[in-house]
This record gives structure tokens, sequence and C-alpha cells, in this order.
């Protein structure tokens, strides 16, 4: 209860339990019990048993163990919190090796594979030429420039994805609106961008987080919606919630199925998309029905994610908090 005991003796106090002093064939007569408090909450109790000299415990015990547990529940919690730290960390290490893997198959799969067909083609181009076949050479040429085309256009939008210069510099709005304007000329899908008039500034991590789960969304449309329209909004919701959500108008999917198939899958996604979530106190919510398009939302709570003003630029107006 947050308070220390002295109990003279045990075997007339029914809240003992006897079975540890019996597993270690420790009689136990007599017991001081003082709490170990952090910051008001209880985290543990630290017990001395059978005062050597037969007496009993007396307050300045009581005194002498209270300032210890003091002491000694800092020292935990201390612990603890590292503990905690390290995990924190050990997570964000794990995601951030997971794009880079996932970067590396994009680019292999993509503008390497293009790449390597372009260069077949050209040695392709050159016999014909040397035997004089103009109209096949031609030919060849007007296949191999689309896929070369094709490949630049993939690299840039990995380099965007990469390093997404305005973020840094200009924050999340104006990112999102670079990154639509970049999608609508090189995806087969349109993309509108809705912002809501007032829109704070949150540090640079909250913004890169949700910059991210676009990201991750919007990958996931290219390879498996074959959607013609998305739609990217950014509203703030009344609970001091930024509310982002991309929604496409594709195939969809069973989410619930999807969920249980990933695992052996390894596909990672959407497992990263909430890990990302997580660390800023962020909720992502999939809605999908086959048939229907899909709906990504991720909801942060403003207000501990509030970038302060030295953080903030002039170009998205800042909110009171
Ligand atoms: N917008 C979408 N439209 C249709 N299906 C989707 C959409 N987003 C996700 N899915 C389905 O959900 C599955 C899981 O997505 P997730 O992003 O976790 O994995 P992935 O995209 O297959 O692989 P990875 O993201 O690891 O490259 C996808 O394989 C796909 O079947
Ligand atoms: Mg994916």
């Amino acid at each position: 209860h947050g308070e220390p005991l002295i109990v003279d003796d045990v075997r007339q106090d029914d809240r003992y339990y006897p079975r540890i002093a019996q597993d270690h064939a420790y009689p136990t007569h007599s017991i001081l019990a003082v709490p170990m408090i952090v910051r008001g909450n209880v985290i543990g109790v630290l017990q001395v048993l059978n005062r050597t000299s037969g007496t009993r415990f007396t307050p300045a015990d009581q005194e002498l163990l209270t300032a210890f547990s003091a002491q000694s529940a800092v020292v935990i919690e201390n612990a603890r919190l590292y503990q905690s730290l390290r995990d924190e960390r050990d997570r964000i290490v794990a995601v951030e090796e997971e794009v880079r893997h996932r970067l590396a198959r994009d680019i292999h799969d993509g503008p390497a594979q293009m790449l390597a067909a372009v260069i077949m083609g050209t040695s392709f181009v050159r016999e014909a030429l040397t035997h004089e076949r103009m109209d096949v050479a031609l030919k060849e040429l007007d296949e191999m420039v689309p896929v070369a085309e094709k490949a630049l256009r993939q690299l840039r939008t990995l380099l965007f994805d990469l390093r997404p210069v305005t973020l840094e510099t200009k924050g999340l709005i104006p990112a999102l609106e670079s990154y639509a304007r970049m999608l609508g000329q090189n995806e087969r899908f349109t993309v509108e961008l809705h912002v809501a008039d007032e829109v704070p500034r949150l540090t640079h991590s909250a913004e890169s987080v949700i910059f991210q789960v676009v990201q991750e969304a919007i990958s996931n449309i290219r390879k498996h919606a074959n959607a013609s329209h998305v739609d990217v909004r950014v509203a703030v919701e009344k609970g001091g919630q930024l509310a982002v959500s991309v929604q496409d108008n594709g195939v969809g999917f069973d989410t619930a199925q999807i969920e249980r198939a990933s695992e052996e899958k390894g596909s990672l996604g959407m497992l990263n998309m909430r890990e990302r979530a997580r660390t800023v106190n962020g909720v992502l919510g999939v809605v999908s029905q086959p048939g229907q398009g899909t709906t990504v939302s991720l909801r942060v709570p403003i207000k501990p994610n509030l970038a302060r003003v030295t953080e903030a630029d002039a170009t998205q107006p800042l909110v009171s908090a």
C-alpha cells in the first residue's frame, strides 16, 4: 500500500506467505518491508528479515531502509529507462536496415534491369548496322528509348524517396506538394493533395514519419492497386490530431487475409508503417475491401510533436498549442 511495515512475528500475521522461506529453508520470524517508490509509483518492495540480534526492528531501522530503498528505486528505474531506450534504438536501426534492403531490391528489379536491357539493345543495334540493316536497327532503337526513359523516371523517384530535400528545408506540406507533382508526372494514376488551412509545423522526426508513411502507401498503390486516382489528405482533427490519409480507387484487398499472409510472405511495408507511426505516438489505420479501393490513414497527436519555433519555417503558419 506504499507504506513501510514492520512485522515482529510473521506466524501471527495471515498476510505472510510462507512458501519462499520454506523453499530456501530460511525460517523467518520478523520482517521489515519498505516500498520502492519512484515519482509516486511503487516499483517494488525491499524486505529485510530477522534482525541479527534477535530483537525487534526499530523505527530507526525503518528510516535507514527507507532511505536505502529510495536510492535503489532510482537506480533500478534508471536501468529500466536505459534498457527501453536501447530497445527503441534497436527497433529504429532495424527499420532503417529494412528500408535500405528494399531500396537495394527496388534498384535491382527496376533501373538495373532496364539498363541491362538497354546495353543488350545497343550491341544488337551495332550488329544490325554492321550488316546494313537500318530497318532492324531503327526498330530496336525505338524500343530502347522508352525503356531508358522509364529507368530514368524510376531512378528520379527513388532519389526523391531517398532524400526528400524539401522535407528537410521547407517541411511536410511543401514536400507533399512537390511529391504529388512528381507522382503526377511519372505514374499512371493522378494524385490530388488536399490540405487543411492551418497545419502546424511538427518536429522533424514527426514530419518525416508522416512523409515516409505516405511514401510507403504510394509505393503499395504503384505495386498492387492498379488505381487511376489517389487522394492525399492532411487535416487537423478536433481532438488535436493531425490526420493524414492516402486513398486510392484501385483493386483493394482483404485486410484480415493479408495480415495473416504477410508473415510467411515476409512483406514488411505495412509493419514498417505501423512501427514508424508508433515512434511518434501515432496510430495507423488501413481500410480496404476487394473492389473498393484502399485508404491508409495516420493519426499523430499534435501537441507532443509540435516543432519548437526555431525549428519551424515561415512558409507554414504556426498554431499555438
Ligand atoms: N493500395 C493497395 N491496393 C491493393 N492491395 C494492397 C494495397 N496496399 C497493400 N496491398 C496488399 O497488402 C499486401 C501487404 O502490403 P505490404 O506493403 O505490407 O507488403 P508488400 O508491398 O507486398 O511488400 P513490401 O512492402 O515489403 O515491399 C500487399 O502485398 C498487397 O497484396
Ligand atoms: Mg509494400
